[in-house]
């Protein structure tokens, strides 16, 4: 399949990729689920579509040293140089709709994956599922994190701040085409991964301005990458306008909030109970 990505893989995108991983972290106090446990020496991480590589990264700082820690992208711009990575981590180049290579098969107790909202367009994550499972050990741990944007809402800090504009950007976005991100817990137990959670979290207040200014750098990279793109007639000089619409808007106390949505489940194994 070819690599259609909607959104840039620059430095300001990268920049944003970072950021949002901080925030996320702040929002949901953790990188990866205690139910993980990886307290054991030699156990294997995959990160998939891991873009900067900065949740590995990050996460490699807690676990001890024997950990080792693997990620994939379709591409690797995002990549710190090799030379200055952790010796127990490494970055690699894989297109997850594509079979995983046979040494990567039952190798993980832990698969990651992150944001790939823009990467599913039909609706159906089950293709990439079914590689993650692929990929991880009986009883191992799939941890899928994504923006609920059937969830999100528009908030102003006075009533009477104006907010038309930061709602007709809440609603761009088409909520049908993202339906599988709040169906994702049957997702997972229809491809028999026991033990399915949720956690559900909107973001601070004190946090939505910074969450809400990485929307509207978003709104632009897609409206660069995806809509101008394509060429006439389809341009982003619409979207481009919105935002600063919201932008003005955000100044004076509209936000979107967000719902940040972690699924965790066990791939299952004959001594693992369901
Ligand atoms: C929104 S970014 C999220 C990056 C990272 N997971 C994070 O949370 O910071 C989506 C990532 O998926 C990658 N991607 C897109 N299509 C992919 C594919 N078919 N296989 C693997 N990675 C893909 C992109 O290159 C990009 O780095």
């Amino acid at each position: 399949m070819a690599d259609e990505y909607a959104l840039g893989r620059g430095y300001a995108e990268a920049t944003r990729l970072n950021c949002q991983h901080y925030l996320w972290k702040q929002s949901l106090n953790y990188l990866i689920s205690p139910d993980a446990s990886l307290t054991e020496p030699n156990m294997k991480v995959a990160d998939i579509g891991t873009g900067t590589g900065i949740w590995l990264l990050d996460l490699a700082k807690s676990l001890p040293p024997s950990t080792q820690l693997e990620g994939f992208d379709v591409s690797s711009s995002g990549y710190p140089p090799e030379e200055w990575l952790p010796s127990n981590v490494k970055l690699g180049v894989w297109n997850v709709f594509d079979e995983p290579p046979e040494s990567l098969h039952g190798r993980y107790d832990v698969v990651h994956i992150r944001l790939f909202l823009v990467v599913i367009d039909d609706n159906d994550p089950s293709p990439i599922l079914r590689h993650c499972l692929k990929i991880l050990k009986p009883g191992g741990l799939l941890q899928w994190e994504e923006y609920d944007l059937h969830a999100r809402t528009v908030v102003t800090s006075r009533p009477s701040a104006p907010r038309e504009n930061t709602q007709r950007l809440a609603d761009f976005v088409k909520r049908d085409i993202h339906k599988w991100v709040y169906t994702l817990p049957e997702i997972f137990r229809s491809h028999e991964l026991t033990h399915v959670s949720v956690l559900r979290r909107n973001e601070d207040l004190s946090s939505s301005r910074i969450f809400m200014d990485l929307e509207l750098v978003l709104a632009e990279e897609f409206a660069t990458n995806s809509l101008d793109a394509k060429g006439p007639p389809e341009s982003g000089d619409e979207v481009r306008k919105l935002a600063k619409a919201v932008y003005a808007e955000v100044q004076q106390g509209a936000t979107i909030r967000h719902t940040l949505q972690v699924v965790t489940g066990r791939k299952p194994c004959a001594d693992f109970d369901k």
